[in-house]
């Protein structure tokens, strides 16, 4: 893929290639997402940040992102402060945006509406989530987390296996994150979900076409119990006709530290896209596995910082340029105490 200019709206646009390509600008941004050094190299440019969905991380680590890169952030959140009340259309509201911006990101409630929006943009435009369809940039964050984890273990993406657990059928990260599989060798994937929330039909077809060896259960516990990775996702509320609808399936999966010690295998990594679900009668992802080394889920977001900052640099064709603007920083910090 050439990055330079291009939406990022849907895992579909990357081949492996394009993938390492990213993850080796994300490995470049450690020291300034660190704050061991600072760079202007985005200095003057404007990222307009529009969210017309709830969001705390994806919002924020774009906004982040940007600003470390030296740029400026921009932002609507909610329908109800935007002109779409209004009835303006998605297209008249991309041909006004990004004449103030240089990049946009947005997350939008239906499958779509970003790839909508971007066709009417003169600027590029990544997608933080349309409705039930994609989440492109959580899954390249959630596999570089993958890959970093696996690491650890001496091993590669290539032959890993991974539980995929919860709400399959409504859950973006979920969808672009078996897309993304698809490009890697010899990969396991486990869905489990109530019948009625099982992935896409299309998506498992087009995994298994790619080679992926991929099955299905509707039970927590033996599912787990020889894979490298298990993904908890959240039963996703805002997408059922109501909340009693979506009380059917609450709290069907549990992940607690009993579960996983008597089920998983020593060192299996748990990831979870967040927000986990910690009222009483959800608790998908219990708190009491906050202490097991092997929890990655905050390593999950702030690896999405790195993500994000690799995508900017790309479109924005400044990746080989970002340590020429670099300064030593100077306030206290203490992620280095
Ligand atoms: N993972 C994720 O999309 O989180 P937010 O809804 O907080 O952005």
């Amino acid at each position: 893929m050439n990055f330079t200019g291009a939406h990022i709206l849907s895992i579909n646009q990357f081949q492996r290639e394009d993938v390492d390509q990213v993850f080796a600008v994300a490995d470049n941004m450690e020291p300034y997402a660190l704050r061991k050094r600072a760079t202007r190299v985005l200095e003057g440019a404007i990222l307009g940040n529009m969210f017309f969905e709830a969001s705390t991380r994806t919002r924020v680590s774009f906004g982040s992102a940007f600003n470390l890169l030296g740029g400026e952030v921009r932002e609507t959140a909610g329908f109800e402060n935007s002109a779409l009340v209004k009835g303006e259309s998605l297209q008249d509201t991309a041909r006004v945006l990004s004449g103030f911006s240089d990049v946009i990101c947005m997350r939008h409630p239906q499958i779509g509406s970003v790839a909508d929006f971007a066709s009417a943009s003169r600027v590029p435009v990544l997608n933080g989530g349309d409705g039930a369809n994609e989440h492109p940039t959580q899954a390249l964050l959630d596999l570089y987390t993958i890959r970093k984890e696996l690491a650890q273990k001496s091993r590669g993406i290539d032959g890993m296996s991974i539980a995929m657990i919860g709400d399959l059928r409504h859950g973006r990260t979920v969808h672009s994150l078996s897309k993304l599989l698809s490009l890697y060798t010899k990969v396991r994937v486990v869905l489990i979900s109530p019948q009625e929330l099982s992935l896409p039909e299309i998506i498992i077809e087009s995994m298994r076409r790619s080679g992926v060896d991929v099955s299905e259960s509707h039970e927590l516990t033996q599912s787990i119990a020889d894979v490298d990775i298990v993904y908890s996702t959240r039963i996703q509320e805002e997408r059922f006709s109501s909340k009693q609808e979506a009380d059917i399936y609450r709290g069907k999966f549990r992940l607690n530290q009993a579960v996983y010690t008597q089920y998983c295998q020593p060192n299996t990594v748990i990831m979870h896209p967040l927000p986990r679900d910690s009222r009483a009668d959800a608790n998908e992802l219990d708190i009491d596995l906050d202490n097991n080394p092997n929890l990655a889920i905050f390593r999950q977001t702030d690896n999405g910082v790195l993500v994000r900052m690799a995508l900017f640099a790309l479109v924005l064709d400044v990746a080989d340029k970002v340590d020429d603007f670099s300064s030593p920083v100077h306030w206290y910090n203490s992620r280095q105490s």
